[in-house]
């Protein structure tokens, strides 16, 4: 049985008095001016977007924003679990803030998010860092005023970190980092349970919002004019599974490509196992989908991928792209791939090589296998030494970047729509439909901009172009 819990807008509303509450205990402090947050987010877009709500509550509870430590009254760390090396970029991270807590103890320092959501992280952090005033994991982080308030006017530090299924809590406040690009989750948590994998033991169980609230939001975004709006959740291609409303992610796609607007609909993540035909006709149809697809594949070679439980072959991976290919002609493909998993061999990896070959894709993020405590792939035995994952790893991006360079030099003198996306140097970037950024010159004014761009060249991996209008 499953214990997912819909936060009813009454107990959401109980947050009210410890918003009021703390807006008075930082008035009483001083003022003049507002308290400053400084909210650091690490991981994937799922943390940015719950980042965004707690900034939400934030700006209710009366704070200003600040990109500076120093400057700060409470600092967030949003943290990540995936690979050892996020962790320990926290962990340096974290322990660097201990001469600013010294220098300022009225300083509320907080970590939340996957990191903090695994037990054995939670008590180290609770020793280690005695300048860490709250810890909360990635099921309350609704209740970040009470959970704040409970410390401030409580006096004591705060570890607080239920183990459930997971909740939706609707109705929070957003504040949005990205400009004119917005990110709306439409579902949360992770079935999948992937050996290698530490998401469904940190994000609970899969959950998907009601449709009616996904689109007011994105309807919302559009009046106001935003000009990407990207669908989050780990595994989007299973968005309304066990729901009783029968919405299905092509036909939440297909509601959301209806909502009035110029803006270019991406989503993410798609499991293999999960993405249909359906899917692609549905993208086939819909001018507004994003001709690019995001489609992890982890492993080329299909001993690996049953070790991994990702209940997808080799074949059925490639037979998809293909199918998407006829349908959807001019998509192009990224992807996630993890070198060194337990067990790998040789012939194992060139499987992987070989189907990066066959497939060409756009971009690749590549990864090196990290053991991460409680999950299966953890306790298999790893005999490939560290310096021959390395060397794979390599000899992996080395080919992709290969494939990546000659996919540039194709599409030198075409004219693409690109969305102007931000100023770099002495250039603007916009970026294509197939997620790849173009370099050009204009007025910094028109970021925001849709335009039509006329591709010039390619050098070093960077494609540059002018705008025709
Ligand atoms: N739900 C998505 C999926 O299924 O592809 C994304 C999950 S994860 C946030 C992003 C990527 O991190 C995965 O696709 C995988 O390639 C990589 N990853 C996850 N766990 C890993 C581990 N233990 N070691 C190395 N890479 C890992
Ligand atoms: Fe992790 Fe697999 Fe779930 Fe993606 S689908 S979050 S890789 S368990
Ligand atoms: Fe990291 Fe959690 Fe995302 S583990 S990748 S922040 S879901």
């Amino acid at each position: 049985m499953s214990d997912i819990r819909v936060i009813s807008p009454e107990e959401l509303q109980k947050q009210q008095v410890f918003i009021r509450q703390i807006r008075q205990f930082y008035e009483q402090r001083c003022a003049e001016s507002a308290p400053l947050a400084y909210v650091r987010t690490y991981g994937c877009q799922q943390n940015v977007a719950d980042s965004e709500r707690m900034k939400g509550l934030l700006a209710q509870m009366g704070f200003g924003f600040t990109e500076t430590p120093e400057q700060a009254d409470f600092i967030l760390f949003n943290t990540c679990a995936v690979r050892e090396h996020a962790q320990d970029r926290v962990f340096g991270n974290v322990g660097a803030l201990k001469a600013l807590k010294r220098r300022k103890p009225h300083l509320l320092i907080a970590l939340c998010g996957c990191m903090v959501q695994q037990e054995h992280v939670a008590e180290k952090i609770y020793k280690s860092y005695p300048f860490v005033g709250l810890v909360f994991g990635t099921h309350v982080q609704h209740r970040l005023p009470e959970l704040m308030a409970g410390v401030l006017l409580g006096k004591r530090r705060k570890v607080e970190i239920p183990s459930c299924d997971g909740v939706i809590a609707e109705g929070i406040p957003t504040v949005r980092d990205g400009g004119f690009k917005a990110f709306v989750s439409i579902m949360y948590g992770c079935n999948n349970f992937c050996t290698y994998c530490i998401v469904p033991y940190v994000r609970g169980r899969e959950r998907s919002r009601d449709p009616e609230m996904i689109l007011a939001e994105v309807r919302e975004l559009a009046e106001q004019g935003y000009k990407e709006i990207t669908l989050l959740g780990q595994n989007v291609n299973s968005y309304g599974k066990g729901e009783a409303h029968g919405v299905t992610f092509p036909e939440l796609l297909r509601r959301v490509n209806d909502i009035p607007g110029d803006f270019v609909i991406r989503f993410m993540t798609s499991h293999p196992k999960d993405a249909t035909k359906e899917l692609f006709d549905t993208i086939a149809r819909c001018e507004k989908v994003s001709r690019h697809f995001h489609l992890p594949f982890q492993s080329g070679s299909n001993r690996i991928l049953k070790e991994m439980n990702r209940r997808y072959t080799r074949e059925q991976y490639l037979d998809l792209i293909a199918y998407a290919r006829r349908v959807v002609p001019g998509i192009t493909f990224t992807s996630d791939v993890i070198v060194g998993f337990p067990g790998e061999q040789r012939e194992d990896f060139e499987q992987t090589l070989s189907l990066i070959r066959e497939v060409g894709f756009a971009s690749l993020f590549t990864f090196i296998f990290s053991p991460r405590e409680g999950t299966p792939a953890a306790k298999m035995e790893d005999p490939i030494p560290a310096e021959t994952k390395s060397a794979w790893f390599s000899e992996m991006t080395a080919l992709q970047e290969e494939i990546s360079s000659e996919r540039l030099s194709a599409v030198v003198g075409t004219t693409q729509r690109a969305l102007l996306e931000a100023q770099a140097g002495g250039f603007l970037e916009a970026r294509l439909a197939d997620n790849s950024i173009v370099r050009v010159q204009g007025d910094p004014a028109r970021i925001g901009e849709f335009v039509q761009v006329r591709i010039t060249g390619a050098r070093s991996y960077i494609l540059t172009g002018e705008i025709e209008k």
